[in-house]
């Protein structure tokens, strides 16, 4: 038994108020323009990317990313959060690039060319990451035991950063990353 219960029995057969039926139908036509946006701004806009997911363990993409760095790395830089060294990795073009995001860094530093194409792919290998690429404002869900796998070509050269954007603890505010696009 409801603690008010309804004065009419048919409280569902009575008439729409005027206000209550405008405010419906707004409602339901602007949630139209929300999903019809999502697809349009992945037409026409730049930040709704296409990408693939595939499943993959921690230590196989570990691997993967950990071949690709011990055979392109260019240099070595500063982490942005602690005394660390990361290496800077200068994959060829055209070529599979591996970057992951784990408690709480992207590892490693990509240099990528620019104006040429490569195969992102992107992992978590504890929880759930968000990458941010600015200031383009890319973004993709970097889940654990998948694999984001996108087709990039930088445009413009210059330092890109890796923000995370899904919190992921005490160190989320740290956890930072470059892309370098290079002529
Ligand atoms: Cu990783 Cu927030």
């Amino acid at each position: 038994m409801a603690v008010t219960p309804p004065e009419s029995r048919v409280w569902w057969k009575e008439p729409v108020a005027k206000i209550e039926l405008t405010w419906v139908i707004i409602a339901f036509l602007w949630g139209l323009v929300m999903f019809f946006m999502m697809i349009y701004w992945h037409v026409v806009g730049e930040q709704n990317i296409s990408n693939e997911a595939y499943r993959i363990d921690a230590e196989t993409f570990t691997k993967k990313t950990q071949a690709m760095v011990d055979q392109h790395t260019v240099g070595q830089r500063k982490a942005r959060n602690s005394d660390r060294e990361v290496p800077v990795v200068a994959p060829p073009p055209g070529s599979d690039v591996y970057l992951i995001g784990r408690l709480w860094e992207w590892w490693p530093i990509l240099q990528l060319q620019k104006g040429k194409s490569y195969r992102l792919h992107v992992a978590s290998v504890d929880w759930q990451h968000g990458l941010s690429l600015q200031p383009v404002n890319i973004n993709l869900q970097v889940h654990p035991g998948y694999e984001m796998v996108t087709t990039i070509t930088p445009r413009d050269k210059g330092e890109f950063t890796v923000v995370c954007n899904e919190y992921c603890g005490i160190g989320h505010h740290l956890m930072l990353g470059k892309i370098l696009v290079v002529d």
